[in-house]
Parts: structure tokens; sequence; C-alpha cells
């Protein structure tokens, strides 16, 4: 099968988040798995200096406000991943993020940016493009591809089927009502049954009203989304769909985050040769300025706990500060790691400064940087007030760092709690918590903390985690049966129903 993955973001070239890890390691297992994959990307400068072999596949030329657009196509370095890239100088040669300026102000052009990104896949799939290859299936990734899924619609019956990944409902993009002559889609859609939402134009709708099969990155948060709590306003569009709308879990790239074979970190390590990992911890207390103690290994000393994590507030990090200096007091070091909110960016390096020794943040994105922390803390917390998957629990799971998680959406489908009965029946792999309240937060911590003055207990707990499978072979599986679904019902979606 022929699989086109379209998407803003892939690592290792432009990452803001999770999205990118998935739509960089998902491929490889599908085409592992015998599919014929490519990917469709902006031709960002990061893009087009990293692939290689480019060289253009049909010289597009004006649309979308840019005069000069031409299709590449080249491969994914360090792998032989066909990768087709919009070379639109005007649209995508910038500094600055995929979706913001150096300002973190919002490209006032994102709606061209991103309709250009749809409408190149749609007409990929309608075999107008490469006159050597044809997708069977395109599978657009969050709202940056979600008009792939309406051009498709609107040219009428292809050989392709569209796939939809929600991979975080929060974000919709949304434009004035006024830009939609600019995205040359008829008016049959421009209505609260097509792509409109409360006077407003939203590509998140063009994906959930046109796709032919929508899938969301958990279980919990696909039924999580269909509620009025969680479904940003769009609860009514994803009832609608009904069993269209499915969850699959992701997986993690086991080379990527790997302890054993990590390059990134102090001292290899894995289940059977724990003490690298202490080697790590003591590295990590020594890099940071943190106070450093001996007793790491028996259980004793600090409880060292790590956040890796965009600072806004889906993740529940105002928690996180709120319960930090009673945790200070209790003998838990933090190492903090992330980028966002300027608001949240002082409150933890106020934190920093109140806690000498104890608390350590680090205002910025590094890759490095986050591996190291990975594998040299105790616990991972991810406090989330939702999370569609989240990817820095299962990281650290495979790195025997213990996640302390809120349970909800894909956190609560990948931690199983240390209850009694859990810890009782082996089944138990991290700590989770329900309010949304540095109370729960804190009590979640204190048993971590109770708990790993049980040596021999809490390294059972952390052999659980490092022994879970999160590969994406599964996952790559469930897809294919999926995309087999989606190719039966193609063209059924009437864009009939709720608004
Ligand atoms: P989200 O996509 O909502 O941000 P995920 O948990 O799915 O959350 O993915 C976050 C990804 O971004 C992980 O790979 C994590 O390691 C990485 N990450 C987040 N913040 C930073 C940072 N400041 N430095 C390095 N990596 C980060
Ligand atoms: C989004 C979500 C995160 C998820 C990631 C990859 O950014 O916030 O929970 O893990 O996408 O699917």
């Amino acid at each position: 099968m022929r699989l086109l993955h379209v998407a803003a973001e892939v690592f290792p070239l432009v990452k803001t988040g999770g999205l990118a890890d998935v739509v960089a390691a998902l491929p490889v297992a599908q085409a592992e798995q015998g599919a014929d994959v490519r990917l469709l990307l902006p031709g960002y400068p990061a893009v087009l200096e990293a692939v290689q072999g480019a060289r253009t596949i049909i010289d597009i030329g004006a649309c979308f406000g840019a005069l000069r657009v031409r299709l590449l196509l080249a491969r994914m370095p360090g792998s032989k991943l066909p990768v087709y890239v919009i070379d639109a100088p005007y649209l995508y040669r910038r500094d600055g993020s995929p979706y913001q300026n150096l300002q973190g102000e919002e490209w006032p052009d994102n709606l061209q940016r991103f309709a250009l990104l749809g409408w190149v896949a749609a007409h990929l799939a309608a075999d107008d493009a490469d006159p050597l290859w044809v997708p069977d299936i395109v599978h657009a990734h969050d709202w940056h591809a979600a008009l792939a899924c309406a051009y498709m619609a609107e040219h009428g019956p292809t050989r392709a089927a569209s796939v939809y990944t929600v991979h975080n409902l929060a974000f919709q993009g949304l434009f004035p009502m006024h830009d939609w002559p600019a995205l040359g889609l008829g008016s049959r859609l421009m209505s609260p049954t097509g792509l409109e939402f409360h006077g407003q134009l939203s590509f998140m709708k063009a994906g959930l009203k046109c796709a032919d099969r929508i899938t969301t990155v958990s279980p919990s948060y696909a039924r999580e989304i269909a509620t009025h709590e969680f479904g940003c306003g769009l609860d009514g569009v994803i009832r609608g769909r009904g069993a269209d709308v499915v969850g699959v879990l992701n997986g993690i790239d086991p080379a990527l985050w790997n302890p054993a074979t990590d390059p990134a970190i102090a001292t290899r390590f894995d289940a059977e040769r724990l003490a690298g990992k202490h080697a790590c911890r003591l590295a990590l207390q020594a890099e940071l300025g943190l106070q450093a103690d001996e007793g790491g290994e028996a259980g004793q000393g600090s409880l060292l706990l790590t956040v890796i994590s965009r600072l806004t507030a889906q993740k529940g990090l105002d928690l996180v500060l709120a319960a930090l200096p009673e945790l200070v007091r209790a003998g838990v070091q933090f190492a903090v790691q992330g980028t966002g909110e300027p608001a949240l960016e002082a409150a933890f390096r106020m934190a920093q400064q109140a806690h000498p020794g104890r608390v350590h943040v680090h205002i910025g994105y590094d890759e490095a940087r986050a591996h190291r922390l990975m594998a040299g803390a105790d616990v991972i917390a991810v406090p989330s007030r939702f999370e569609p998957c989240g990817l820095t629990q299962l990281y650290g799971l495979r790195y025997g760092t213990v996640p302390v998680v809120r349970r909800v959406g894909g956190l609560a489908d990948t931690v199983v709690d240390a209850s009694p009965a859990a810890l009782a029946d082996g089944s138990a792999t991290g700590f989770s918590f329900d309010a949304a309240t540095p109370a729960a937060f804190e009590r979640c911590v204190r048993r971590a903390l109770e708990l790993r003055a049980h040596p021999a207990a809490w390294q059972a707990l952390m052999a659980r985690g490092m022994a879970q499978n999160y590969s994406w072979q599964g996952p790559a599986q469930r897809y294919a049966a999926l995309y087999e679904e989606a190719l039966g019902q193609r063209g059924r979606v009437g864009l009939v129903g709720a608004g």
C-alpha cells in the first residue's frame, strides 16, 4: 500500500513537540512492514538543508500568494525514506518556528502556508503531481495538514482515502472567515456542516468533517474528545463521526530512546546493569549543580524529579510550581527543562533562585540534554490537564525513570498506578493522581518518595517499566487495518450532521 504522511514537523529536521517524533518513527515502522511510504513537508530552511538528493518533480508556479512553488522529491537524511518537499521560498524560507516568528507571534500567512500543504497532498492523491507515484492513503497530521482532506473531498472520488490524526484538539488552525476565497474551496464547505466554526474558518474541522477515518493518539483521548470537557467546542462534530473516530496509541522509536545505546548519556545501562543509571544520576547532579547524594542507589537521599516539557497550561506545571516548596522540604530535587509561556518560565526561574542546589531550571530546547535528564532522574512528572498521548512518560519507562502522571488521556493508558494491588500483582509501572490540584500532585510524589525508601520494591517498579514494549510495530499494524477500512469507505463522508 502506498502511504503519504502529510505533516508540518518531523524529527530531527523540525520539531516543536511529540508530533515530530511520531512523523519520524511511524513511517519507518510502516516501511519495515512492507508499505511504500513517503512524507510531504513544507520546505522550511532546515528541511531543504537536511534532505538528500532533492530533485524537482513539478514546477507548480504561482499559488497561495507565492510566486515560485516547486515540488521536490528527496530522501530523509540517514534513511531511505522518500520525502516530498514543497519549495515555496516566499512562504517557508524564514527564521522562526514552523508556526511563529522569533517574537512568538503566529505567522500572519499561516492560512496560505498550510493550505498549500494540504492542496499539494490532494494533487498527489489525484495523480496530478507525480506521474510515478500516487498514494492509496493520504494520512494528514493535525490542523496543519487537515485541508488535504477537504481538497480531496471537494475534488471527488480518487483512488486514495484520507485518514486524519488529531494529535492535539486544542490547536485548531482558526482564521477569519473573510479569508475563505484564498482557499479555492467551493461554497458547499463554507457552512457549519463544513469548515465554519463559530464564524471562523477551522482547518481542524476540515479533517474532522472530510476525512474518511479519524484517529487520535490514545484510546482514552478518543473517548475524552467526544465530551464537553475535552472537546474544545468540537465534541458534537466528533460524536457525529461515531465509530469513524478511533484511538491508536503512539509508540516510541526504540533506537533513539534506548539507554543501552544512547550516545548522549554519561553511562549506558539497561535493566540488568542499573549501576549505569546511578552513574548517570551522579553525572546529572554534577552537571546541574544539584547536591550530590551517594545514597541514591540504595534508595536513600533525594528523589530527583525531572520535567521535560512545553511550558503551557496543557501540561499542568502550575501544580508542580505550587507543590515545589513542600516537596523540596520533603527531599525532592527538581531538574526542569522547557520553553513556553513567559509567566511559567519566570516562575520556574524564581523557583531555582529560591532553592539553590535543590532546583535546577533550564529554559530552552535541547535534545541531548533531554536524554541526560531522562537517564539521570528518578522520576519524570507529567501532571497534564489533558494529554492526547504524551511521549515523555514512555521515554521515562524505558529509562527506568518512574512516571508520576495525572490519570488523563494517553497518560492513563500507559502508566499503571502503584496501588497496593498493582504492586502485589506486579502490574504497577508508575504513580497517577486524579484531581488537577497541587495537593493531589504532592501526595502522589510523596507516595513515590515512600516507595523509594524500599529499594527492592523501587527497583522492581523500574524493571517493570523498562520491560514495557512501546515499539511502533503494534500501532503500525493497527494503522494498516484502519487504512484498509478507510479504502473500503472512501468518499462515503457526506459532510452533513452536527455543526
Ligand atoms: P507535546 O507534543 O504535547 O509537547 P509529547 O510528550 O508528546 O508532548 O512530546 C514532547 C516531545 O518534545 C518529547 O520528545 C520531549 O522530549 C520533547 N521536548 C519538550 N520540551 C523539550 C525541551 N525543552 N528540550 C528538549 N526536548 C523537549
Ligand atoms: C501532541 C500531544 C501529545 C502527543 C503528541 C504526539 O503534541 O500534545 O500528547 O504525544 O502530539 O502524538
